[in-house]
């Protein structure tokens, strides 16, 4: 198929489009970095072995996505491009919704002038908020608490608004990831957080490294079995795996707008992730606990069932791969920079 791949420089973009040239599909990519870096490309280019085809643009530059979108005419479209930072969402509402929603809208808007049918689009688990139970299914209230995450279901709404017109032709498959973690197995590419990460996973890489003292765990109080917040940790390529099957099952035809959850349906506390990445990495990495992160919650891990039975797909890579890949991918970080 032909696939139009939106901010696929960034973290879960560039694996999906590893996975999707892997699968014989054409890609093109259209992104404006303003998460990632342009030798991410290359990178991408080693693990494809072929040049990749892509546009420097903004998604909500509504005449740059039509050209680009005519040039090359997407079957299909999977749409990462956003801003993701819960807290920086606080902090400028507004660019948000301008990126997240407008950006979503101008994406739809485009794809039906040049009749592509099918778009597979980034949600995310932060739409259900505080979770009644876990595993979390995919008919749980959704209450997001925050901005972005507020951005994010309005963007599955217009989707879904877009697949129930009479006649539509759209259809749709609504991806919530839970924690997306670990890093391509090569080391070449991987998570590019800007600054101080606000995600624990790279956190406690940087802290391995000897670039950050100690890990600030969030809170010990937690209903949780140790205390500390539990979450669904789920590698980048198994992400990235069902971002494939999500094509498949949609040009088979099977679907109109589908909602999955895409995670492991295991959860595990920050202090089972340290201690995990502190086998692996050979040495204890430090640690202190702190009160509580405003706004987060206790524990949240998916319920994956319908995605597994859907796509044929599901998670494999254990909390202990997560880690040594995103360790090698944080070591061949820092030799990059020197
Ligand atoms: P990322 O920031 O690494 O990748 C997003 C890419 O989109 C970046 O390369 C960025 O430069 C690009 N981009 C942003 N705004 C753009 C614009 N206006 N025009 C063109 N390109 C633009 O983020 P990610 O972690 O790969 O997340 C991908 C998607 O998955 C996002 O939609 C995010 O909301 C969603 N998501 C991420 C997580 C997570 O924890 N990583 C969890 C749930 C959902
Ligand atoms: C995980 C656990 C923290 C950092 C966020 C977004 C969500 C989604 C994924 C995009 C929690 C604890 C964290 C630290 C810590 N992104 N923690 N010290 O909050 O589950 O989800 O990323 O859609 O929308 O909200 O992930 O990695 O920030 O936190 O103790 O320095 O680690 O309290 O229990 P979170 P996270």
């Amino acid at each position: 198929m032909r696939v139009l791949v939106t901010g696929g420089a960034g973290f879960v973009g560039s694996h999906t489009v590893v996975e999707l040239v892997a699968a014989g599909h054409d890609v093109h990519v259209v992104e404006n970095f303003c998460n990632s870096e342009r030798w991410i490309v290359e990178r991408i280019e080693r693990l494809t072995g072929q040049s990749l085809s892509l546009d420097e643009l903004d998604i909500r530059d509504r005449e740059a996505m039509r050209s680009s979108m005519h040039r090359f005419r997407p079957d299909a479209v999977i749409h990462f491009a956003a801003l993701k930072s819960v807290s920086e969402s606080t902090q400028q509402p507004a660019s948000y919704y301008d990126v997240n929603v407008t950006g979503t809208a101008t994406l739809l808007e485009v794809m039906r002038e040049v009749e592509c049918r099918q778009i597979v689009f980034s949600s995310s688990a932060t739409v259900y908020g505080q979770p009644e139970a876990c595993p979390v299914a995919e008919g749980a209230r959704v209450d997001p608490g925050n901005p972005y995450g507020r951005t994010k279901l309005v963007g599955e709404w217009m989707i879904r608004d877009c697949a129930s017109v009479p006649g539509a032709v759209l259809s749709a498959a609504i991806l919530r990831y839970f924690n997306p973690v670990g890093a391509h197995p090569s080391g070449l590419i991987g998570e590019l957080p800007r600054g101080v990460p606000n995600n624990l996973a790279p956190y406690i890489t940087q802290t391995a490294l000897g670039l950050r003292d100690h890990i600030r765990v969030f809170g010990d109080d937690y209903a949780t079995p140790d205390g500390t917040g539990v979450r669904d940790y789920i590698h980048v390529v198994d992400l990235a795996k069902a971002h494939v099957a999500a094509l498949t099952l949609l040009s088979a035809g099977e679907a109109r707008a589908l909602t999955l959850n895409l995670g492991t349906g295991r959860g595990y506390s920050v202090l089972e992730l340290i201690e995990t990445f502190s086998a692996v990495v050979g040495k204890p990495i430090p640690y202190v606990v702190q009160g509580r992160r405003a706004g987060d919650i206790g524990e949240c891990w998916a319920d994956p069932t319908l995605a597994n039975t859907v796509l044929g797909w599901q998670a494999e890579k254990t909390l202990e791969e997560i880690c040594a890949d995103a360790w090698r991918w944080q070591q061949a970080c820092v030799s990059a920079a020197e």
